[in-house]
């Protein structure tokens, strides 16, 4: 094993956070991201600095190269020249409400994108291919909580579409190819240095400078809120743990989570969903201000609560969340707070 990491989407909230912890841990991490304007772009070159900072500190090997996976030659070419061992793909047009706005980016970075990383995964015998997928691919589903062997045959947004057909697309390549993937179904990550287009951020924000927050569907929501540590922890064990138990398929109780070929498919979660107006309090609380507050119906594509199961991934890792909201909302607040000099 060579240690050669390539992380997509390097740039962003979640590939930050696992860039730097996989340079902790001895990997030789190539980053990539397009740096796209989806929001602040300050804020991802700022993740770099701090990524690049960190491992010069630490005198550990990391590279980056601004390039898009739509963009298959130049791919092609990091492959080659890189040679990772293991990829992670988090490079995404992420986010639900944005996907009604401008549908075309989903399909150019979720489909082709990522299908230009499996054809590489591919070609270049990548040793175990782990992707970013989401809890949005359980769309309607009422049953609680949400397993990986439930149907997501329903979802409620093309963000969600495109990445139940990630999973989709991965089988084929394990069938075919033999290649060993992953995908992991995050539930609402949050924690410092996080997205701004998500509602912990914009209530942050906006509760800060007085401004009234939009509550959709008259506060009856719930979000499986799932710290960033608790993530790229899970991350870390999955790629220690290697791909070694793949082949455990009983044909006769076909289950969805895995298969005949090296697939896997794992929910990362809290497994302890929080009422929007409690999660509201908790920022309150820790701000000391009160927001102005807005009732409003539901939004276009958005589902009415998250859950996760986390029974299969307690199982394949030992996984043990460690941050509950209030202590991962202070520890956001306090980068928050530095960050943006308030
Ligand atoms: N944060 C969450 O709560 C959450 C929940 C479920 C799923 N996810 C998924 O996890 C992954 C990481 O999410 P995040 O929260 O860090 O989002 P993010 O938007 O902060 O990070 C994604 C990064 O990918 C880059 N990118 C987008 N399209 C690209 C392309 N075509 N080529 C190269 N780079 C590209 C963006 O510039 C961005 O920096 C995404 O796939 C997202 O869909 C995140």
């Amino acid at each position: 094993m060579n240690k050669n990491i390539l992380i997509t989407g390097a740039a962003g909230f979640i590939g930050f956070h696992l860039s730097i912890k996989l340079i902790d841990e001895g990997f030789n991490v190539f980053g990539i991201d397009n740096i796209n304007e989806y929001y602040d772009v300050k804020l991802k070159i700022d993740r770099l600095k701090k990524i690049e900072d960190h491992a010069k500190l630490n005198n550990c090997k990391w590279e980056f190269l601004k390039s898009d996976i739509v963009q298959n030659e130049i791919l092609e070419g990091i492959f080659e020249k890189f040679k990772p061992e293991i990829v992670i793909n988090l490079a995404a047009q992420a986010g639900v409400r944005y996907s009604i706005e401008n549908p075309g980016a989903y399909l150019n970075s979720n489909v082709i994108g990522f299908g230009n990383i499996l054809e590489c995964c591919r070609r270049y015998k990548i040793r175990h291919l782990i992707y970013a997928s989401s809890s949005s691919v359980y769309g309607g589903n009422k049953k609680i909580p949400f397993s990986e062997n439930d149907g997501v045959n329903h979802p409620v947004s093309l963000y969600a579409a495109t990445k139940r057909s990630n999973e989709l697309m991965a089988h084929t390549y394990s069938h075919l190819y033999n290649l060993p993937t992953t995908g992991l179904r995050f539930f609402t990550v949050y924690g410092p240095w996080g997205r701004p287009d998500m509602s912990y951020f914009i209530f942050t924000s906006k509760i800060l400078k007085k401004e009234t927050i939009q509550i959709f569907n008259n506060g009856e929501m719930e979000r499986d809120f799932t710290y960033i540590d608790d993530v790229t922890e899970s991350i870390l064990k999955i790629i220690k743990k290697g791909t070694k138990d793949f082949k455990e398929f009983n044909f006769s109780e076909a289950i969805p989570s895995i298969s005949w070929c090296p697939f896997k498919i794992l929910n990362i979660g809290n497994s302890s969903p929080v009422k929007l107006m409690d999660f509201i309090k908790t920022l309150e609380n820790n701000l000391g201000k009160k927001a102005k507050k807005e009732f409003t119906s539901m939004q276009p594509g958005d589902v009415q609560k998250t859950y996760a199961d986390t029974s299969l991934i307690t199982k394949f890792i030992e996984y043990n969340p460690k941050t509950n909201l209030d202590k991962g909302i202070k520890l956001f607040l306090n980068w928050y707070l530095e960050y943006y000099d308030k």
